[in-house]
């Protein structure tokens, strides 16, 4: 760790890691020591932590050397401005970057600074020289800053570091582009007013996340949701079905997998440029019909493996087929909404999966699992359909 505000996100990342079954040692440089005892990350780790170069007593223990030599992985979070400037450079004056230098492993660094410093040329030079080292970037994420800003340079949340960390360096997507749209559309009546739907989301970021820790290259076009997209997934936001469209449409041609789990509005009404007014009587709406983007995308040439989903509140097997052929699509996961459990708005979700040559179930089980049970069936889908 380096100084920075984002030193007490490092507390969660030491404690997930540990959790996962890593064995973790943290170093401290003498300014992340102001931002968070010492104490916290020997609690947190179990381990004593490491501060200093030059202490005798500490060195015997196990030195920088020592240290390098036992670490599978370094990761620095969080990764200052100065940092990454003494990194580039080699320099090598404290116990930290004697460390770096020192070892063999893998580097990852998760930057943490205002906006304004990620941003100026000599901290992207040092960052650009470290890649071209082979030292892996982890962010920075985009939003509000500790100093009041909004803008790239936060450290990415310790859940994204830790999948990142331990995904593996081959999975069953390696190399593979995978597309995949998430959340509700919303759709302008007026400009106060829209329709949508009960989708939060959840099953398609989990997708998108499992997607990436098989390897994956993801883009995710996302409705308006709650949630926080993952470090490393290209995100794209959009409000209403045609900008989805657009948006998917764009990206497609060069995709190996599309993936629909988006709840796209079916319909959507031509919207007042002022508020509608309350009237006498009732109020007829008119709605036109949108473009269906997933039957849009199966339709491309060459067409990415195209993945639709089927949300329905009855005969979900018939009507899921009937999409599958309709739309032709490679392969179709349906599930049951308007039940007590599972669903749109539910972190559990059960899935009926069909292909023009097969089915499978996948039993109730929570989003991130069942998305990660998907993700296993496409990849095998994927490869022997396009090898
Ligand atoms: O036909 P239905 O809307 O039930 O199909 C659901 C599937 O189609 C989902 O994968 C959804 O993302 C996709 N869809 C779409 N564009 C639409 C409507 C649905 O891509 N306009």
């Amino acid at each position: 760790m380096s100084g920075g505000i984002a030193a007490y996100k490092s507390a969660e990342l030491v404690r997930l890691l540990r959790k996962q079954g890593a064995d973790v040692r943290v170093v401290m440089t003498p300014a992340a020591t102001e931002f968070v005892r010492p104490l916290t990350f020997q609690a947190l780790s179990g381990n004593p932590v490491h501060t200093s170069l030059l202490d005798a007593d500490a060195e015997n223990a196990m030195g920088h050397i020592a240290l390098a030599r036992w670490a599978q992985l370094l990761i620095i979070a969080p990764a200052s401005a100065d940092l990454l400037a003494k990194l580039s450079h080699g320099l090598a004056d404290d116990l930290l970057t004697t460390l770096y230098l020192a070892a063999n492993c893998p580097v990852y660094v998760a930057p943490a600074m205002n906006q304004a410093m990620w941003g100026k040329p000599v901290t992207q030079e040092n960052a650009g020289r470290l890649k071209s080292h082979g030292v892996q970037f982890i962010g920075p994420q985009a939003g509000e800053q500790a100093c009041g800003d909004i803008g790239l340079g936060r450290m990415a949340e310790p859940e994204d570091i830790c999948r990142y960390l331990l995904a593996p360096a081959s999975g069953p997507l390696q190399g593979v582009k995978v597309l995949v749209s998430a959340g509700p559309t919303r759709e302008p009546l007026d400009p106060v007013r829209y329709i949508t739907n009960r989708s939060s989301g959840k099953m398609g970021y989990a997708i998108a996340l499992a997607a990436a820790g098989m390897g994956a290259q993801v883009a995710l076009v996302s409705g308006p949701v709650q949630l926080e997209a993952p470090a490393q997934i290209r995100l794209i936001k959009v409000e209403t079905a045609a900008q989805m469209y657009t948006a998917v449409m764009s990206e497609a041609s060069g995709q190996d997998i599309y993936i629909g789990a988006a709840a796209v509005a079916d319909y959507s009404p031509e919207a007042a440029t002022e508020k509608i007014k309350k009237q006498d009587g009732q109020s007829l709406l008119v709605l036109y019909k949108t473009q269906d983007i997933l039957a849009a995308v199966a339709a491309l040439t060459p067409a990415p493996f195209t993945v639709g989903f089927a949300a329905e509140t009855d005969n979900l097997e018939q009507y899921a087929i009937g999409k599958l052929q309709h739309k032709k699509l490679d392969m179709i996961a349906a599930n049951w909404v308007g039940q007590e459990t599972g669903g749109f708005d539910s972190d559990q979700n059960a899935l009926q999966v069909f292909w023009p040559t097969g089915q499978k179930t996948l039993a109730m089980a929570d989003k991130h699992l069942l998305a990660g049970q998907l993700l296993g069936l496409i990849a095998e889908r994927f490869h022997s359909t396009r090898p």
